[in-house]
């Protein structure tokens, strides 16, 4: 064939292909979600084989691994005693609560590592929701959504004060954005960013972490303040309201089944854009594996490189120390 122009030159050798190569993953883009619990034993999580719930002092060495291999943000998720689960959510602001006990172990061993917190109340409600539940006089449930912000700005000074780098909304409240920043910025937090979970959608793909803290909605679902996934406008309208609350970074959630929306997204603010590889697309990779349906390895890196190709500046995920050794070597 008398063909000039020939695409296939560009992929003829490995090291061609790593010139012409347009996304590189690196240990920097990733962040390690860390589930913990009360009292000095580890325990496997039954609904995300290959995950630990740590205690206080384990989750200290992890994180110190993890920066060893170059991650260099945890989020932090706390599995809260059933006894400490009331309606109106009030050990999320506990100062001697597990997360802010761990954020300063964290911080005491480890000052260089960016410590994430998730601000929602649903591992604190008896009621399992995101935010405050009422009930209707017709028996459906409310998730109020103004009182509820203004425990999410407790919570959030509860984990500034222990030292959190970044505090991250994730319960699709309007107006949380702005009443955080008020409100840290008015004890002297100026400093410390809001990661905004901006468009986070209701999905099935979460099923596994709330097993994980034991926190599913006791009654109903959250789709009254989650998205519905079949929305990709709403998406651009919800980060651009969360840019102009003052968030520091916006996240979509969950990512691999995302990619329009993460896409869209990046095209439509200048601020960092993360996106969160969440429990479902984790165990959907990790069964497959097991059964010897899939490469492991190689699945991983290529679900992690589309959500950066789509446009992530930073991936929640729970490969994140993993995949940073394998970049490593
Ligand atoms: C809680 C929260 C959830 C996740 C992160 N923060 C669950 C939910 O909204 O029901 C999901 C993470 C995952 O599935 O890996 N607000």
């Amino acid at each position: 064939m008398n063909l000039p122009i020939r695409p296939r030159r560009n992929r003829r050798t490995a090291a061609i292909r790593a010139l012409v190569r347009e996304t590189v993953l690196s240990p920097g883009d990733f962040v390690q979600p860390l589930f913990v619990q009360e009292g000095t034993q580890n325990d496997a999580i039954a609904s995300m084989p290959g995950v630990t719930r740590w205690c206080e002092k384990d989750v200290v060495a992890e994180v110190l691994t993890l920066h060893a291999v170059g991650v260099p943000a945890v989020v932090l998720f706390p599995k809260t005693d059933d006894s400490l689960k009331t309606s109106d959510a009030a050990e999320c602001y506990n100062p001697d609560g597990l997360i802010p006990r761990v954020i300063r172990a964290i911080k005491a061993a480890c000052p260089e590592m960016c410590v994430i917190t998730d601000i929602a109340l649903d591992p604190y409600n008896a009621d399992g929701h995101d935010g405050l539940v009422e009930k209707r006089a017709d028996g459906s449930l409310e998730i109020v959504n103004d009182a509820t912000v203004e425990i999410l700005c407790q919570q959030a000074l509860c984990h500034a004060e222990a030292g959190a780098d970044i505090v991250s909304p994730s319960d699709m409240m309007d107006g949380r954005v702005a009443a955080l920043r008020a409100s840290l910025d008015a004890a002297g937090y100026t400093d410390v960013s809001i990661l905004s979970y901006s468009a986070k959608y209701a999905s099935a793909y979460y099923g596994p972490f709330r097993g994980a803290l034991d926190s599913a909605p006791k009654a109903g679902d959250k789709k009254t303040y989650q998205m519905d996934y079949a929305n990709a406008r709403e998406a651009v309208r919800e980060i651009m309201l969360d840019e102009a609350e003052g968030a520091d970074m916006v996240m979509v959630k969950p990512a691999g089944a995302y990619l329009d929306i993460i896409a869209s997204v990046r095209q439509h603010t200048t601020l960092p854009v993360a996106a969160y590889q969440v429990s479902g697309e984790y165990l959907m990779i990790e069964s497959a594996a097991a059964a010897g349906w899939l490469d492991r390895k190689a699945v991983i890196l290529e679900s992690l490189t589309a959500i950066k190709r789509a446009g992530a500046d930073i991936i929640l995920t729970y490969y994140a120390k993993e995949v940073a050794q394998w970049l490593r070597v």
